[in-house]
């Protein structure tokens, strides 16, 4: 079975293309073309520019990842596309196009839920399909979504931890921006946090004692922005950047490993799964992997490599094969983004 899968949902334009034999992944392509230089400019994303930026990138994109497959689009047995949650804009781009190419080659569609394409980016580029070992703890840390979900199988869902406000991306993105460090802040943060001392400054860990499994990084940003309200951001001194940036970034990795760990101890699942841009955080990886073997030694542990952290549709291309599975495709004909969708 070849799918391919497309993925637009915000400033990445994505296409892959992934092969299923034998119960096996192979990720055969997996395109990524992002505009993070063009927002950069701005300090975040503008809608209007990643929907134009969608449409110009759209079809060279899906024609790369049939090269780098070596297959021609006749030879593709299903489409999957990321149908939300999202920009409305930049979703739409891709969900258009899907339906175009399903109803050229008269092919199913699936529509595909991009959150579940952050867990399932697990499975990728080949693993076999019963590698993983459900009911699974997943832990969803992205630019729009902090979210702990119970894992009944690939296909079923349960929301038990979420952010009351920002999500752990967001607050990354923002204390950037006080810092004045540019976007997107997640990779700049970690880097200079790796030269900065974790306990200089003593930032709070939000919600910990909140006896649920819910996350709150609004304060946390809030706190960053009132150290550093009386400075001069200008003349900080390099060190005292890396500093903040180390303090704050062990903050949101303390609140979200000790929530996962609870989340763990109340629910005793046999994996669990990262996923989503902030995974790419390598104090958070390390944190998790040595804090779940340490506790819970026999639930396996599952963290995308680098490439599948971020928007990619290989992982959505894996999240769609699993809704085959489930065989509940929507009329392609009627599909629309849907900004809002979620798990
Ligand atoms: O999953 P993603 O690519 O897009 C969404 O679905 O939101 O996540 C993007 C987020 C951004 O907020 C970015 O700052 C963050 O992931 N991010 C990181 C790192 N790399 C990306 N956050 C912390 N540390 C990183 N190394
Ligand atoms: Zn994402």
């Amino acid at each position: 079975m070849k799918i391919l899968a497309i993925e637009t949902s915000c400033d990445e334009t994505s296409a892959a293309v992934l092969n299923l034999e034998r119960g096996q992944f192979n990720l055969l392509s997996n395109i990524v073309s992002s505009q993070v230089k063009i927002h950069a400019k701005f300090g975040g994303v503008v809608p209007e520019v990643a929907a134009r930026m969608q449409m110009e990138m759209i079809l060279p994109v899906i024609d790369e990842s049939l090269i780098a497959a070596n297959i021609k689009l006749k030879n593709i047995d299903y489409l999957a596309v990321t149908y939300g949650p999202g920009l409305i804009t930049s979703l739409t781009v891709g969900v258009e196009t899907a339906k175009s190419l399903a109803f050229a080659l008269k092919k199913t569609l699936i529509p595909t839920n991009h959150l579940a394409g952050h867990l399932l980016a697990n499975f990728l580029p080949n693993k076999k399909i019963t590698d993983i070992k459900f009911p699974a703890l997943g832990l969803i840390v992205s630019g729009g979504h902090t979210l702990l979900v119970l894992m009944k199988n690939e296909s079923n869902y349960k929301i038990i931890g979420e952010t009351l406000d920002d999500a752990v991306g967001e607050a990354f993105d923002k204390v950037a921006k006080i810092l004045n460090l540019g976007y997107p802040g997640g990779p700049i943060i970690s880097k200079l946090a790796n030269n900065g001392n974790s306990v200089a400054f003593n930032f709070p860990r939000p919600m910990l004692n909140s006896g649920d499994l819910n996350f709150s990084f609004s304060g946390l940003k809030t706190a960053v922005f009132y150290t550093l309200k009386h400075k001069n951001i200008k003349t900080l001194k390099q060190k005292e950047i890396n500093d903040v940036c180390a303090s704050f970034q062990v903050a949101c990795v303390d609140v979200l490993t000790i929530k996962t760990l609870r989340a763990l101890q109340i629910h005793q699942p046999n994996s669990f799964l990262l996923g989503g841009g902030v995974a790419a955080n390598p104090t958070l990886r390390q944190r998790l992997q040595e804090q779940i073997n340490k506790n819970f030694p026999k639930i396996k542990i599952f963290i995308p490599e680098l490439r599948f952290t971020g928007d990619n549709a290989g992982m959505i291309a894996a999240a769609g094969y699993f809704q085959v599975k489930k065989s509940k495709f929507a009329n392609f004909k009627k599909l629309k983004a849907n900004p809002n969708l979620s798990l």
